[in-house]
């Protein structure tokens, strides 16, 4: 529970490389997140090179910390894998989630930054990223030590629940 009501989104980061084993661990986390027929239709797009990282806010107008951060991961889904026709992006936004959780966990900072179902910014992602045009990429999660810190926010509703009918 606290890990999930202290997350926030971090776009400011600290000069410091993400080790391979804490993307691995992040990884292994957004691969256990549910899907629908357990397909888990997602792929995941590990973006460590400087000069790609710095192209990012390049072709996404609210991407900016891309330019901070040392790595990136891109989730995506191969529609040309089995997948349920419209529910993919529920599996792939599952996954997200984990990803933010993990990187929580691990005392990293993220930010999911969507593309999907932005036409113009799924096309020029697949072109940076020479990618088939049946991967979709869902969103980019710039993840680095975070520069900045942020107080949790409650955001708990109790109007918004519902009891059995509307
Ligand atoms: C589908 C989706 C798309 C988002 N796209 C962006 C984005 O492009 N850039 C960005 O800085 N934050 C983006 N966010 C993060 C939200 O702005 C953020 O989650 C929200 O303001 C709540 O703040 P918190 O994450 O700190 O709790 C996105 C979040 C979601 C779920």
């Amino acid at each position: 529970m606290d890990n999930i009501l202290t997350r926030r989104s971090i776009r400011k980061f600290i000069d410091k490389p993400v080790s391979d084993e804490d993307i691995e661990s992040i990884l292994r986390a957004a691969m256990a997140s549910p899907s629908a027929g357990n397909l888990q239709p997602w792929e995941f797009l590990v973006i460590n090179d400087r000069e790609i990282l710095d192209k990012v806010p390049e072709l996404h107008p609210y991407a900016k910390m891309a330019l901070e951060s040392p790595v990136a991961i891109l989730v995506c889904c191969d529609t040309r894998k089995k997948v349920r026709e419209g529910f993919w992006i529920q599996d792939c936004s599952a996954a997200s989630q984990n990803i933010l959780l993990a990187a929580h966990a691990l005392g990293l900072g993220a930010v999911w930054c969507g593309i999907y179902p932005n036409e113009e910014r799924t096309k020029v992602f697949q072109e940076l990223l020479k990618m088939p045009s049946e991967v979709y990429p869902v969103n980019i999660i710039p993840i680095g030590y975070p520069a900045e810190e942020k107080e949790p926010s409650d955001r708990y509703e109790e109007e918004r629940i519902h009891f059995n009918k509307w």
